[in-house]
């Protein structure tokens, strides 16, 4: 992909975490992959904690140059990435200081971007600082999640940013979109005609949608202390996920036509009734335990959370979607800190057929399903019954594998860099709309509303292991399991 399009890059909370672990790295891979970055493309860091540009780029070499490129860091292509670097110091909290950015950036060629990698209760004060030297012209907004902690504040942060920026100015980020195997399950979806006619109430049963993690809360304790696991990965993540697994085919792949059906599709969620909660919604929080070998310690005695925390770190819905394709078919979604194993995969279990000629055993679990790993690693398998070598009709469950990264050796972009070559491009399908976004809240906030009514603490779980077993005791009234479970 070749670009001539300049650009100004502005990142706002240039001395952050997400700025030293993804962002800058991001914009590194794509400088260096030569030809993605326009050469006269600027990047401004805006922070506080450097003195001035020696000072920053000093920061950017002890902690972001860690974090690129595992392979070892092609030093030419980081000595002239680190010239594209500027900096501005900016306390965030004063507006007069904006106007030291407009001065430097005000005559540059090109889009402006401004990447808002700060706490969302910066957005506001910092799009008002941005319109009044007059920089929301000729710019994008990039938005990172969390957008708010409920439908109220959401929108309210999606108004006040709105009345200086159009829609098609804002970018707001899921980076579960920008991965790889994401789009491939578009692909997988409407490029084949093999699986679409499958892909309906008729034919499926049920799927599960995970995304598990064997990390803890790590530095960021305060923070997910006050969020939890439904507002930090199901609204959002794992909502888009079932949407793109859900939806009906878009009659292109230009952005609104993509974010039309995810949008029904999230319309369509049955709304959940606070009395069958405790049916359909499992939240755990992890107590200590083992992975790997290595003893963690419990979430209520992480730095920054409470000690007598009722924050979850575990969720397991039960979801449905009322309409024509999907009514009556279970989704179970789950995600969670210090799972068992750091997997995120989409599993879709067929019906059985209806009459076995073969005998009781061509009925049995281990068939008709399509597993979708995302990560770690990316592969797709189709399980399926075939007969026994030998005598008699004695059948064993059989896999059919993919593995992408036999078929693409190279090539494989991360989240953040085709994220951010996007919102410098001005391509906006792989970025969350407005309308969605207040879907999904809508959708997860009587859920929300209903844990802290009932004032009922997480049912715990040992690190190292599936998260509690009513996650578990959820699917065997559906008469299934997860998918770790039967092997
Ligand atoms: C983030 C969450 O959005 O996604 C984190 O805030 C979580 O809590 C992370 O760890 C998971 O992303 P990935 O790409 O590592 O699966």
């Amino acid at each position: 992909m070749q670009t001539d399009s300049s650009f100004t890059f502005v990142l706002f909370g240039g001395t952050g975490d997400l700025s030293m672990r993804k962002i800058l790295p991001a914009l590194f891979e794509a400088h260096r992959a030569g030809g993605m970055l326009a050469d006269s493309g600027k990047i401004f860091a805006v922070a506080r904690h450097a003195a001035d540009r020696s000072e920053y780029l000093q920061w950017v070499n002890e902690h972001v140059k860690p974090h690129v490129s595992k392979n070892g860091v092609d030093e030419a292509a980081w000595a002239s990435f680190l010239k594209r670097i500027e900096f501005v110091k900016i306390d965030l909290g004063n507006p007069d200081d904006f106007a030291l950015l407009r001065d430097a950036i005000q005559d540059l060629p090109g889009i402006r971007v401004f990447y808002l990698a700060t706490g969302p209760s910066l957005f506001v004060p910092i799009c008002h600082a941005l319109a009044s030297v007059g920089l929301n012209a000729n710019a994008r907004i990039v938005l990172e999640k969390p957008l708010g902690y409920d439908l109220k504040s959401s929108n309210a942060i999606n108004d006040a940013v709105g009345e200086i920026f159009a829609e098609e100015q804002i970018y707001r980020i899921d980076h579960y979109l920008g991965k790889e195997p994401v789009q491939n399950l578009l692909a997988l979806r409407f490029g084949n005609a093999l699986f679409e006619p499958l892909w309906r109430r008729e034919w499926v049963e049920s799927i599960q949608i995970t995304i598990a993690e064997e990390l803890g809360v790590e530095a960021r304790g305060d923070f997910y202390d006050n969020t939890g696991a439904l507002r930090d990965m199901v609204q959002n993540h794992l909502l888009q996920l079932l949407s793109i697994v859900a939806m009906e085919p878009p009659h292109s792949m230009d952005s609104d036509s993509v974010r039309d059906e995810k949008l029904r599709v999230l319309r369509a969620l049955k709304p959940i009734d606070p009395r069958d909660i405790g049916k359909v919604a499992v939240r755990g929080q992890y107590h200590s335990g083992v992975i790997r070998g290595t003893s963690v310690p419990a979430y209520a005695t992480e730095p920054g959370v409470r000690p007598d925390s009722t924050t979850e770190t575990f969720v397991a819905l039960k979801v449905e979607i009322e309409n024509w394709r999907w009514a009556g078919v279970p989704f179970f979604l789950r995600t969670g800190k210090r799972l068992a194993d750091r997997v995120a995969e989409i599993v879709v279990n067929f019906r059985p057929v209806p009459h076995s000629a073969l005998g009781a055993s061509a009925l049995r679990a281990g068939a008709n399903r399509l597993v979708i790993r995302l990560q770690p690693n990316e592969t797709i398998r189709l399980y399926c019954l075939a007969k026994q070598p030998g005598e008699g009709m004695n059948l064993a469950s059989v896999h059919l594998d993919l593995a992408f990264d036999q078929f693409f050796r190279e090539g494989q972009m991360e989240a953040y860099q085709r994220l951010l070559l996007d919102v410098i491009n001005g391509r906006l399908a792989l970025f969350v709309r407005r309308d969605e976004q207040e879907a999904a809240w809508r959708w997860v906030e009587p859920i929300l509303n209903e844990w802290k009514a009932s004032n009922k603490p997480p049912k715990p779980y040992a690190s190292g292991t599936w998260g509690p077993a009513a996650s578990s005791a959820m699917l065997a009234q559906h008469g299934t399991c997860w998918l770790e479970e039967e092997n």
